[in-house]
């Protein structure tokens, strides 16, 4: 027998600009012109059936219009569409296009494009390189940092993917104008859960904004961009593949991704991230990490911003119980969860981790409160 040793020491820069601005079409053409994806010509346009038409299809033209190959690649909108079964059209439609690995992927959209065409990208011919081009605010806030790339199953969102850095992520707040206001919102929640576990200071100039934000006021809405990465782009940095700190960003999402596969889908991303905000804060304070009044504060910022915080009478509470337990955080079959302390910090526990197992009967009875 012998063994033969396989040395593989990766030294790897995955960094990347994030440009937040008005209108970025020209500046994505220019930056692509001078070299933004190397000496790529051949660039497959990802989107959706909404945004196809609002933006992907503008982008696609000025591409052409410049000499490169390029197609527009479009797929129905919604969270359904976030499957396998579109991972595979997506690939066999960019084969018969004739797409090899010397070609670059541009997803215009919101978070289901860039989390779909950045899982492509990273299979695709073994790895191409791909940009994102976000048009939601939820694309903005969340989904354009920390290189997380997946498709949902029936079991639950996000099981099959992988982590995939892009070159280029333009946040396009212009975007923000045609989105529907249920969509702003489902944003606003990712925005909330920011200011709640990094920054007080985010969740008073969110407390008193609001109305400016769904007014597209430029300044806030610039600003609150940014302080989505900086929050973000902080943890992620210092945790990338997600051993330890990064499992703050978590918070409100152990029963908001339950809550969302639960209802079918028929609540958006962010609905059910913010019932599952107003649930967390209040398992804090019942564990004595937040006070009655944080509760009452973060249930108003989350209405101000129209967003659901009580869990729908449609939906099977028990069964939501049940799916607590599809939870990645979940450790030898036991729930666990991360918790505000206060508002603008979360709590440390033991051993760096940032969750905190707690008993099923604890969880369901504020599952039954809200
Ligand atoms: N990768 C990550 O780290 C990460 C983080 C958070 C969320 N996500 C994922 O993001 C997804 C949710 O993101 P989303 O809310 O952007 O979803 P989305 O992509 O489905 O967009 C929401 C809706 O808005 C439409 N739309 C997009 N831009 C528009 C515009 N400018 N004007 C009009 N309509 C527009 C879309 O067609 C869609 O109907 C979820 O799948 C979630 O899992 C990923």
């Amino acid at each position: 027998m012998s063994v033969f040793n396989v040395e593989l020491k990766r030294v790897v820069d995955d960094s990347y600009e994030i440009e937040v601005g008005h209108g970025l079409e020209k500046k994505l053409i220019s930056d692509i012109r001078e070299g933004l994806a190397g000496n790529i010509t051949k660039f497959a346009v990802v989107t959706d059936s909404n945004v196809k038409e609002l933006y992907a299809d503008r982008i696609a033209a000025m591409l052409a219009e410049q000499g490169y190959k390029c197609d527009v690649i479009s797929f129905p909108a919604g969270e359904t569409s976030k499957t396998r079964q579109t991972k595979e059209y997506i690939e066999d439609t960019m084969l018969e296009m004739g797409y090899r690995r010397d070609c670059c992927i541009i997803a215009v959209g919101g978070g289901v494009v860039t989390d779909i065409a950045g899982f492509v990208a990273g299979t695709y011919g073994r790895g191409v390189p791909f940009i994102n081009y976000a048009t939601t605010l939820l694309a903005a806030a969340d989904a354009s940092v920390g290189g997380k790339t997946a498709v949902d199953t029936p079991l639950a969102t996000n099981l099959i993917g992988i982590f995939n850095q892009p070159e280029k992520v333009y946040i396009d707040i212009s975007a923000w104008r045609t989105l529907p206001q249920r969509q702003l919102s489902s944003g606003l929640a990712e925005t909330i859960k920011h200011a709640c576990l990094a920054s007080r200071e985010l969740f008073d100039y969110l407390s008193e904004n609001m109305e400016r934000i769904f007014a597209f006021d430029d300044e806030v809405c610039g600003h609150i961009a940014a302080e989505n990465c900086r929050i973000k782009y902080s943890v992620v940095m210092k945790d990338e593949r997600e051993s330890g700190l990064r499992e703050v960003l978590n918070l409100g999402h152990t029963v908001g991704r339950a809550i969302e596969t639960v209802s079918g889908y028929r609540l958006l991303h962010g609905e059910a991230v913010s019932i599952g905000l107003v649930a967390e804060v209040k398992l804090a304070a019942k564990l004595g990490y937040c006070t009655e009044e944080d509760v009452r504060l973060v249930s108003e910022l989350l209405e101000k911003a129209k967003l659901p915080t009580a869990i729908p009478d449609y939906i099977d509470r028990e069964a939501l119980v049940k799916k607590l337990y599809t939870d990645k955080k979940v450790r030898d079959g036991k729930l666990r969860f991360v918790l505000q302390k206060g508002i603008g910090e979360v709590m440390g526990f033991e051993d760096g981790k940032f969750a905190l197992p707690v008993s099923e009967e604890t969880a369901r009875e504020i599952i039954m409160s809200i």
